[in-house]
């Protein structure tokens, strides 16, 4: 156990409109951010420069790690939804981090100044084993249905992960049993150069994954 703890930012703004437009923190946001606070001591010691939330959504998880760490590193976000971009920034203006936020599909519109040294990488994908087609029905949609193993998002971001994280950047990913979490990691290591471990299992079938 992390001798550091890590606070649950303030989400209060975000109305119930809001939240059926982006998908409100859920148990597997709050547990994102138990496994931060789990690894905070490492992360720490890794002096990160640059942390950076693929599917930002609502902003509480780039936050807490914003508010844990302080202004020593930058923090981004990205979202394919433009309002999720929205709200995450004012998550985190009104807790005290600034964040920036761009609207795109992973990192596809990061400056590639940021591209290639992200020290933390997080996220908490669309996991969900759903038809294929659902996966873009709708924005809501869009932040649970995986598709086919629930890993149809989640298996495209792999391939450029080594040219997005920075030579020390870690990454951690949520998965559930359904996405095989042995798979993805070995399908990791195929990539080269990548170890990965998992941080918190929650008996539920969902773990978080430290690459
Ligand atoms: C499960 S939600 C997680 C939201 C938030 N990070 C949390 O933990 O509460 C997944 C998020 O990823 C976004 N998303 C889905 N596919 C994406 C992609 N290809 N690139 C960027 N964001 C994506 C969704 O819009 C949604 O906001």
């Amino acid at each position: 156990m992390s001798e550091i703890s890590i606070k649950t930012p303030s989400f209060n703004h975000l109305s119930a409109a809001d939240l059926d437009l982006i998908y409100a923190p859920s148990e597997d946001t709050f547990l994102l951010i138990d496994a931060l606070e789990k690894d905070l001591k490492e992360i720490f010691k890794l002096e990160p420069c640059i942390c950076l939330e693929i599917g930002v959504g609502s902003g509480v998880v780039i936050t807490a790690l914003g508010s844990a760490l302080g202004p020593s590193s930058l923090y981004f976000g990205t979202d394919v939804n433009e309002f999720a971009c929205k709200k995450a920034e004012e998550t985190a203006h009104l807790n005290g981090v600034t964040l920036k936020t761009f609207c795109c599909n992973f990192v596809d519109s990061v400056p590639d100044s940021v591209k290639g040294s992200i020290d933390v990488l997080i996220f908490n994908p669309p996991y969900v084993v759903t038809e294929s087609d659902e996966i873009l029905s709708s924005p809501l949609a869009s932040a649970w249905a995986g598709g086919e193993k629930g890993r149809e998002v989640i298996d495209k971001l792999f391939p450029s992960l080594s040219s997005i994280l920075s030579p020390r950047g870690v990454f951690y990913l949520l998965l559930e049993k359904n996405n095989k979490p042995k798979e993805v990691s070995s399908i990791l290591e195929q990539f080269g150069i990548f170890k990965s471990q998992a941080v918190i299992d929650n008996g539920h079938g969902k773990k978080n994954c430290r690459v």
